[in-house]
């Protein structure tokens, strides 16, 4: 007997970020049609620092409480609006749920309810339903494509806006290539970590994280933050280059100055005394250099958001090379990636739930990037909940790639904390876990 699962109530309330700023946590209850049990399921909405301008509208109060950040017009969209909207809507269906909310919503960008009210019900709905079907979540959401464990892009050094230092590119990741399971790439990874913070010591530099657990001292350039971390791979034992690669979020629209038509780079101009700017061509031609001197096999945003021209240069010069990322290129935008293919600029896409605002939408980014070739890799915020949603969405999808900070602040550990135990429900225990 098919089972339904209408939606017996939706309920929303304002908690708190990893920043300490306000977010939206939402709960829907549904009904198991068969048995009558009634189950609820909880998800609650991330939310960025360095956001791209085509994102969705992350609706924020603008009142003097929380500094203008509080949810409370989101929160009460979900309790009236949306609730109403939803009460005895099939949960199993997600695609129709999603498209009630998005009609309810009536606006391209989310504008009216708020992408944080809109998102939080997307996947409450679809938590519940998974759990009314006694179904892990990563099973729900891809049946039978559910198979492999994402691999970390681990960002162990911090820079840009989310941290208060001199490096300019956001975030320095690392990826164990040639790890054998999730669980010994978390462990390589998190081994690097430790030796990353010994250098730093004992340099003398600054062991503070920023908002996504990496470590965040004051470096001169990106030369020598990609040095320092080379340095921990091999005190850490391993080869950079073979076991470990490099990947870079420049996260460049947050350099770009668009009256000079250039890019600033503020805390090396610190450092080094005097002003360092770049144009697109520079920033290429520097990528190149990067990715020459040091084992780099990702940049995500190495250009402006609103530069298609210069991505389609720096995808012809380095996309053979580099797997080259469109985070606020895309914004999570199946409209924006299709322009994207189209024009050949870049070769991945950075999926983050909360620039589009629904589940469905989200993975129709991920079914277009795969059917054109391009690399997708799932994504937190820098500002984060304890909701580790995006590990099981990882393996849902197959991404093949996550990225989900640095091991180090529970909001991002818990995302790899799920993984290990996603792998451990499908592959089973294996004897390392018993010696
Ligand atoms: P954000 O940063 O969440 O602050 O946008 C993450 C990223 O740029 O990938
Ligand atoms: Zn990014």
């Amino acid at each position: 007997m098919r089972i339904f699962l209408p939606v017996r109530d939706v309920h929303a309330r304002e908690i708190l970020d990893s920043r300490g700023n306000p977010t939206v946590e939402a709960e829907v209850t549904v009904a198991n049609s068969v048995t009558g049990e009634l189950v609820c399921g909880r998800a609650s909405v991330p939310s960025g620092a360095s956001t791209g301008r085509f994102e969705a509208v992350e609706l924020r109060d603008g009142e003097v409480r929380y500094f203008g950040l509080g949810v409370r017009r989101a929160v009460s969209h979900v309790n009236t609006k949306l609730k109403a909207a939803l009460l005895g809507k099939d949960a199993s269906c997600q695609r129709a749920l999603d498209e009630c909310i998005l009609e309810c919503d009536g606006t391209q960008n989310k504008e009216n309810l708020g992408a944080n009210a809109c998102l939080s019900v997307s996947m409450a709905a679809a938590r519940a339903a998974a759990d009314a079907l006694h179904l892990p979540l990563y099973q729900y959401l891809g049946g039978i494509h559910t198979a492999a464990l994402p691999m970390p892009m681990m960002n162990i050094l911090n820079g840009g806006k989310h941290a208060d230092n001199t490096v300019d590119l956001q975030e320095f990741m690392i990826a164990p290539v040639r790890a054998e399971s999730f669980a010994e790439g978390l462990r390589i990874c998190a081994e690097v970590y430790h030796n990353l913070k010994g250098i730093c010591r004992e340099k003398g530099l600054s062991t503070g994280v920023g908002d996504e657990g990496g470590f965040a001292p004051d470096l001169p350039d990106a030369e020598s933050v990609l040095s320092l971390l080379v340095e921990a791979v091999r005190k850490s034992g391993y080869e950079p280059g073979t076991d470990i690669r490099i990947a870079i979020d420049a996260a460049a629209s947050e350099l770009y100055d668009e009256k000079l038509g250039a890019y600033l780079f503020p805390g090396e101009s610190r450092m080094k005394g005097h002003q360092v700017t770049r144009s697109t061509e520079d920033m290429i031609s520097y990528y190149e250099w990067l990715a020459e001197q040091f084992p780099i096999f990702s940049l995500e945003d190495g250009l402006d958001e609103d530069d298609w021209d210069g991505w389609q240069r720096l995808t012809q010069r380095l996309g053979k090379k580099l797997q080259l990322v469109g985070d606020d290129l895309f914004v999570t935008n199946p409209k924006r990636l299709s322009a994207g293919i189209e024009l050949h600029a870049a070769n991945a896409i950075l999926v983050k739930v909360n620039q589009i605002g629904t589940l469905t939408e989200a993975f129709a980014a991920v079914r277009l990037a795969k059917e054109n070739g391009y690399q997708t890799v799932i994504s937190h915020r820098s500002g984060e909940t304890e909701d580790p949603f995006i590990a099981d969405i990882a393996v849902a999808v197959n991404a093949g790639q996550i990225k989900t900070g640095a091991p180090c602040r529970m909001e991002r550990v818990a995302k790899y904390n799920r993984l290990l135990r996603i792998e451990e429900e499908l592959y089973g225990r294996t004897a390392r876990d018993t010696v």
